[in-house]
């Protein structure tokens, strides 16, 4: 039985165009975004190439015991012999680490600062390393072609590509100081609303990068009784005179339990990374933490640009409302259900400290609820396909929704449907706007 709806484009703007292909359990759902959008922010003289893997390099900080564990998240997202970057441990590595894979960046034992720490008498000898070791990278990867050095830790998963198109758009010449706030409202009161956290990254521009490298020890000595390193950073980076400059693609994941919630509901913004996804609940069912982020970067390497990008589409007969989190869930609510009120994530985290009566959040959210009208039935990110006329993603149904229908007399059963597929484009999405 097969019967093919009407194509649908209701909402403010023309962003989905769906047509329903009616199989018992399958939708086939195109998703297409209109092409005529470009970048608004394009500094650069025509006769600089555009920003590519060249011209960034990763600082990544672990400790030699945490990154047996750890190498597989590294090994996740980083392109052998195209990403560039150095990781900095704390000693030399040993065991099933040796030999050295070539899948990991070189090593660097990190420089010894015994004697400084003692002078300082420094409150917290593992952060005066985590700074330093931005002097360490400017010195030891000399290259006039570079434009950009990205900080990270060895538990970061970075979307390199989409750091890569977000740089693109500023310029590399001036001084430029990115990265994310904490999720949890207390994290950024405890340390600084102007800080970015290091777990999920930050990125300075070499020419800032250089000039911080150049005063380190006296900043580094300025700063030396702060707990924290990320708020030492910030600080030499503001007797700069540059302060942060915030981008919602990083996420530090300052929460708890189950990601699925924030993850479905990504703001409009290009996923630059992912941290503490070794702290949270594996964010798919039924695998493990390194397998959960081996199979969200199946999607990732096919198309980076959609990664967690959320659509948002209704189908007028059965008022249904569907959204898609590209490459990582799908929701159907059925009920006609406003953008505004789907772009706020369903609460299924908590937060990284707090009383459960408090939801301590730096984002709207939205409450879990039991009413079958609110709850979505959840499908996650199964299998991605390239095919003649773009990339196919399908989601699977985690388990049944256990709520009777939201309409009784409705003829339309979603509870039947098991699987949803996607089809994207094959070329990248454009951005229609950028959120800073
Ligand atoms: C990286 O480059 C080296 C030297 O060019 C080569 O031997 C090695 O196989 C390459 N590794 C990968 C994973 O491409
Ligand atoms: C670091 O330097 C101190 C002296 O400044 C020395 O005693 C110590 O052995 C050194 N540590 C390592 C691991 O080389
Ligand atoms: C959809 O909603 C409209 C308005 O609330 C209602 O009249 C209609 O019967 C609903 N259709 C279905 C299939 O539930
Ligand atoms: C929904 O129902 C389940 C099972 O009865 C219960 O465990 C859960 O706490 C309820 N959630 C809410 C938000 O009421």
């Amino acid at each position: 039985m097969t019967f093919p709806l009407p194509v649908l484009s209701l909402g403010a703007r023309n962003v989905c165009e769906l047509l329903f292909i009616f199989g018992l359990i399958t939708y086939l759902i195109f998703v297409s975004l209109p092409n005529d959008y470009h970048k608004s922010k394009v500094f650069l003289p025509e006769v600089e190439p555009q920003t590519n893997f060249n011209h960034v390099v990763f600082g990544l900080l672990g400790s030699e015991k945490a990154l047996h564990d750890r190498k597989q998240c590294i090994e996740s997202w980083r392109r052998p012999n195209v990403t560039r970057g150095v990781l900095y441990l704390d000693k030399a590595p040993t065991g099933d680490l040796i030999p050295w894979s070539d899948a990991l960046p070189p090593f660097r034992v990190s420089d010894n600062l015994t004697k400084f720490l003692q002078e300082t008498k420094a409150r917290s000898p593992k952060n005066i390393r985590m700074v330093h070791r931005i002097m360490e990278l400017v010195r030891d990867t000399h290259d006039v072609n570079l434009r950009w050095v990205v900080m990270g830790d060895d538990d970061s998963i970075f979307f390199v590509e989409n750091i890569i198109d977000v740089l693109g758009g500023f310029d590399h010449r001036k001084y430029f100081y990115l990265g994310g706030q904490s999720e949890f409202i207390m994290a950024n009161y405890m340390y600084s609303f102007n800080q970015g956290f290091s777990g999920a990254g930050f990125i300075l521009s070499y020419p800032l990068a250089k000039d911080l490298a150049s005063n380190m020890e006296n900043c580094l000595r300025r700063y030396a009784q702060f707990i924290s390193s990320d708020t030492m950073t910030m600080s030499c980076i503001a007797d700069i005179g540059v302060n942060l400059s915030p981008h919602k693609g990083f996420h530090q994941i300052d929460l708890h339990g189950d990601l699925s919630g924030l993850l479905s509901s990504h703001p409009k913004s290009p996923l630059l990374s992912l941290h503490h996804l070794g702290t949270v609940n594996p964010i798919f069912s039924g695998i493990d933490y390194h397998q959960s982020i081996r199979h969200l970067m199946e999607a990732a390497t096919t198309d980076q640009s959609r990664m967690l990008q959320q659509t948002i589409c209704y189908n007028k007969q059965s008022n249904w409302s569907l959204s898609i989190s590209w490459g990582y869930s799908a929701h159907i609510y059925e009920k006609i259900m406003p953008r505004s009120h789907l772009q706020r994530p369903l609460e299924t985290f908590k937060p990284w400290k707090a009383r459960p009566s408090q939801s301590l959040y730096m984002f709207d959210m939205m409450l879990l609820s039991n009413n079958s009208c609110h709850a979505p039935h959840v499908f996650f990110f199964d299998k991605v396909d390239k095919v003649l006329m773009g990339i196919l993603t399908t989601y699977s149904r985690s388990k049944p929704r256990g709520l009777p229908p939201c309409s009784l007399t409705s003829q339309y059963k979603p509870d039947l449907i098991s699987q949803i597929t996607v089809l994207t484009p094959p070329t990248k999405r454009k951005e229609v706007h950028v959120i800073f």
